[in-house]
């Protein structure tokens, strides 16, 4: 089932998400939802509170659909080391039609959980390595637009704003 994607201004996005307890049949729909949503949307990766879940759940695949090998499932993720730096252009389904640069780390090891429980590590570079700090951001009501100035964060608010008040948002 496709889901929404709730925008910047839902609270859902601003706060820390539940850690997940049950790796049930529910979990296992709710990946799948995730995955359908992110693809409808155009993404390569979404965090259950983009869909208005509380929980910290993300799907990425950084390849859209290329590789069915390079989906990922990261349950309670946790970054556990960081390397490097790049610098790039990153966007949000939860913020549509802006992007900003944002420098991040170059290499990336999470440790997450799977669908069903078993925890893992995984290591991912350059747009890989960007994604796993992006949505483990999102599960921590952190949004990228935090990792950029300020002046250009209040540029884009206020251009929300403006949306909103058009009905366009
Ligand atoms: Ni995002």
């Amino acid at each position: 089932m496709i889901h929404p994607i709730v925008k910047l201004g839902d609270p859902v996005l601003e706060k820390p998400a539940a850690t997940v307890t049950a790796f049930d049949d529910q979990l296992k729909k709710l990946v799948e939802d995730m995955f359908e949503s992110m693809y409808a949307a155009h993404g390569v990766g979404l965090a259950a509170p983009q869909i208005g879940v509380s929980k910290r759940i993300a799907v990425i695949d950084v390849t859209f659909k290329e590789d069915p090998g390079a989906k990922l499932v990261l349950i309670n993720p946790e970054i556990v080391s960081k390397e490097g730096r790049q610098r790039g252009t990153e966007g949000c389904l939860s913020i549509p039609e802006f992007r900003e640069e944002v420098t991040r780390a170059k290499i990336v090891t999470v440790r997450a959980q799977d669908v069903k429980g078993k925890f893992f590590e995984h290591t991912g570079e350059d747009l890989l390595a960007r994604a796993f700090l992006h949505e483990t951001d999102h599960l921590n009501g952190k949004l990228y637009i935090s990792h950029v100035s300020a002046l250009k964060r209040d540029l884009i608010k206020r251009k929300i704003k403006k949306l909103v008040k058009a009905g366009e948002w």
